[in-house]
């Protein structure tokens, strides 16, 4: 889905946020602690898991010129992801973003296994199977004792404690996150975590493993969804919430593409896939998940309805395509849910796109408080290079500050006194960037009140 209602920020603004973007890009690429480390080599690689996002994350390594084993349980898993990495060339082909010769190459890079022996020669593992902590932790307590002792170990996870992953290994020193965002061939997007026991020879190596791939790289503590994916469920979790209060899922999307975002978030629950955050809410700590806003995704889920994939989520879609038709029966069975909490008609556009986005500043803001997040730059870079919040905008932390963060603060407060439930927790970062009239990273540098 196309984004074609997109409004310009006009002129002055754009240019500033570009230029700040910039200036967000280089610092985020620039950590501290990394002064004077030198990565180690990474002349090979490796991914569990040939689902979509593995096939995504093989095409990648190879398309920077690593050799790269796919390894999945049955050769059926390993054809199908193969295939995967196989169509994503054929459309960088098509787009004239590859040669031919140049598909052939990387092509002849990938190859696939069903076992662990064929790790032996990988400097770099991403294990990239589904959400589950027992799983995760047995799949590298597993890979640590096949993998050089040299090699870097690393979990695609979205949402869970890296920290508990790497205690199932013996070397939790060469262990970390990275996060690839949906489609991974495309995304620009690297968020690359750093556990409690990460060394910064692991953590320097991560970082020019991703300038080899071309991504944009922004280094995240652990914690529930690091930067993206814990503002992404606060999003969600809003858009969800609005729909509850009779809008239509449609008209929510629309609002939100209207601000400027490449697409939705229902259309997007549909591409990550609503089996995936089923599975994530299954793991996750029950005070970060608003229950009842999700139920409607476990509706769907429990109908076969699990996003593209299945050729129907919160919308349908026909074989193959991945233009979502609206489909009438999702916003009945939403107002069949909402029947148990208190509605409210017209909801209008600005007001949906502020409070979803609001939703992103606000998480954000905690986020940087506590300290998940190096700058408020870098939450900016995530937002644009993993899920195409607009560039002439800035990133929603710059976004924020460009409306006034006392304007914002006022608008939350009202958005919470309304909403009568807690899931607007005012970040105190913002209240005090808000009440002294400075940045989110001044604020994080003031001394307290
Ligand atoms: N699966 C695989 N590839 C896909 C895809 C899908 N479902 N949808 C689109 N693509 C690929 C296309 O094949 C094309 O690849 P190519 O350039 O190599 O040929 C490329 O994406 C661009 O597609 P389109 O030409 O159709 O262009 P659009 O302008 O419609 O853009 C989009 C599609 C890139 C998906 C854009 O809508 C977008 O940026 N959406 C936001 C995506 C986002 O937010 N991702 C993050 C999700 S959260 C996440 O991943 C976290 C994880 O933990 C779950």
């Amino acid at each position: 889905m196309t984004n074609t209602e997109e409004k310009s920020p006009g002129p002055a603004t754009e240019a500033a946020a570009l230029a700040h973007l910039a200036r967000a890009e280089i610092e985020a690429a620039h950590i501290p602690a990394l002064d004077g480390v030198s990565p180690m080599p990474v002349k090979a690689a490796a991914v569990i898991g040939a689902g979509a996002m593995g096939a995504g994350i093989a095409t990648c390594f190879a398309a920077a010129g690593l050799p790269v084993t796919l390894i999945d349980l049955t050769p059926e898993n390993i054809e199908r992801g193969l295939a995967a990495v196989r169509a994503n060339f054929d459309g960088a082909v098509e787009k004239g973003k590859m040669s031919g010769d140049q598909r052939a190459r990387a092509g002849a890079l990938v190859s696939g296994a069903t076992d662990y022996a064929s790790l032996g020669g990988a400097d770099l593992v991403v294990e990239a199977v589904f959400e589950n902590l027992a799983l995760k932790k047995s799949i590298f307590a597993e890979i640590d004792r096949a993998a050089r002792p040299t090699a870097i170990l690393a979990t695609n996870t979205s949402y869970l404690d890296i920290d508990a992953i790497a205690a199932a290994t013996a070397r939790p020193d060469k262990v970390l996150g990275l996060h690839f965002f949906n489609p991974a061939h495309v995304m620009k997007l690297l968020e690359v975590v750093r556990g409690a026991e990460t060394s910064v020879e692991t953590l320097a190596t991560a970082m020019d493993v991703a300038r080899r791939m071309r991504k944009t790289a922004v280094v995240a503590k652990v914690c529930f969804g690091f930067i993206g994916n814990r503002m992404l469920n606060a999003y969600r979790t809003e858009a969800l919430n609005i729909a509850l209060e009779g809008a239509s899922i449609a008209v929510i999307d629309k609002a939100v593409r209207a601000f400027g975002m490449p697409m939705g978030p229902f259309a997007l629950m549909d591409l990550t896939g609503l089996d995936v955050n089923v599975k994530m809410r299954a793991e996750a700590d029950s005070s970060r998940i608003d229950a009842r806003a999700f139920r409607i995704v476990d509706r769907l889920h429990a109908l076969g309805r699990a996003g593209q994939k299945s050729g129907a989520g919160f919308y349908r879609y026909g074989a193959g395509s991945r233009s979502p038709a609206f489909d009438p029966e999702v916003d009945a069975m939403i107002a069949q849910e909402a029947g148990l909490v208190s509605r409210r008609a017209d909801i209008a556009a600005e007001e949906i796109a502020d409070r979803c986005i609001l939703a992103l500043v606000n998480e954000g803001a905690h986020i940087l408080e506590e300290g998940v997040a190096l700058r408020a730059g870098d939450i900016d870079v995530a937002y644009v290079a993993g899920y195409g919040f607009p560039r002439a905008l800035g990133g929603p932390m710059f976004w924020a500050e460009q409306q006034g963060l006392c304007a914002v603060a006022a608008r939350i407060g009202r958005y919470r006194a309304s909403s009568g439930e807690g899931r607007w927790r005012p970040s105190p970062l913002l209240e005090t960037a808000a009440a002294k009239g400075i940045s989110f990273d001044a604020a994080r540098r003031a001394p307290g009140p």
